[in-house]
């Protein structure tokens, strides 16, 4: 496993993702056998980031992971999760991340991140909310998610803990990240933590040649090379979702070596508009 550090920070570049686990946008137990199972062979490859929210499978996500984290040292595990966006008034973030804890099963989340913003919630509001689950020890770090770098400064300059990371969409797929906000990330200590990094599964051998060649060059899959570009920046982590067990080992392949420069401009130019898959 590589991982990456701000500070004392220091975190699997590899995550696993979670919605999809225990179901879609409502629960669903049919699986949780093998979702724990999954999660716990994740864990056990090194992928210690494991981020979720409140609202995947309406809480179920959180659930399984509190079963399948129970038998490991919960020191060495990252355990992010979300606050959803109807939920971020003082008092609703506060009481979120309270039932977060419960079904995770532990007394601390590692990083608490807002997962939307509401503009109808002034961010002062919510972001006094974060500070205060840090300093009751609630939450390790707070972050964001879905945040343009305008209000990213506003949570920076609102809060008094750092941001660590602004959780967005970013892929081969979808590239805008790289214009402002992963600069901005780079210069100011704050992972980018990039959702749907295989564009839900679209981005795989077939769909792109120049994405073939690159995979056949070094002798990895289309999606190894495709979570390797994110990877190859600087401050980006990766949190794809797997719960296929060859899957989760592939993915462990897009770690420990690089695309070279040539690779990355050629990936850039070859994926410079959304692909038809
Ligand atoms: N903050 C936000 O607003 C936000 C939004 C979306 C997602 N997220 C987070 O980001 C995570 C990842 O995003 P995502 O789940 O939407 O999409 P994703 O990770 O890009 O794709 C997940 C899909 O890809 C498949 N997959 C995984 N590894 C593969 C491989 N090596 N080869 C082929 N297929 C593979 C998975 O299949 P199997 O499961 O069958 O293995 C699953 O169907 C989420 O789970 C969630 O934690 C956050």
């Amino acid at each position: 496993m590589e991982y990456k550090e701000i500070g004392a920070v220091k975190l699997s570049a590899l995550g696993i993702g979670t919605y999809g686990f225990g179901g879609g946008l409502t629960r669903d137990t049919s699986n949780d056998r093998r979702d724990i199972e999954a999660l716990q062979y994740a864990i056990e490859l090194g992928m210690t980031h494991i981020d979720t929210s409140e609202m995947y499978a309406d809480g179920h996500s959180e659930e399984l992971i509190g079963q399948a984290i129970r038998d490991f040292d919960r020191h060495s595990l990252f355990v992010a999760t979300k606050v959803f966006q109807s939920g971020l008034t003082f008092n609703g973030v506060i009481e979120g991340c309270k039932q977060s804890l419960r079904r995770l099963g532990t007394d601390y989340v590692d990083l608490y991140l807002i997962h939307w913003p509401n503009l109808k919630i002034p961010l002062s509001e919510t972001i006094q909310a974060m500070d205060e689950l840090v300093r009751q020890g609630s939450a390790r770090f707070i972050g964001v998610s879905n945040f343009s770098i305008k209000l990213l400064k506003q949570a920076q300059e609102l809060s008094h803990h750092p941001i660590l990371t602004d959780q967005v969409e970013y892929s081969l797929l979808v590239k805008n990240p790289e214009s402002d906000l992963l600069p901005y990330c780079q210069k100011n200590d704050i992972f980018l933590t990039a959702y749907r990094p295989i564009g839900r599964g679209r981005i795989r051998a077939g769909v792109n040649q120049v994405l073939d060649d690159v995979a056949k060059e070094h002798n990895r899959t289309a999606v190894q090379v495709a979570l390797n570009y994110l990877i190859c920046q600087e401050n980006v982590l990766v949190i794809p979702k797997a719960a296929q067990r060859h899957h989760l080992e592939e993915n462990l392949g897009s770690m420990g070596w690089r695309l070279d420069q040539e690779d990355i401009r050629a990936l850039q130019q070859a994926f410079q508009t959304t692909i038809a898959v």
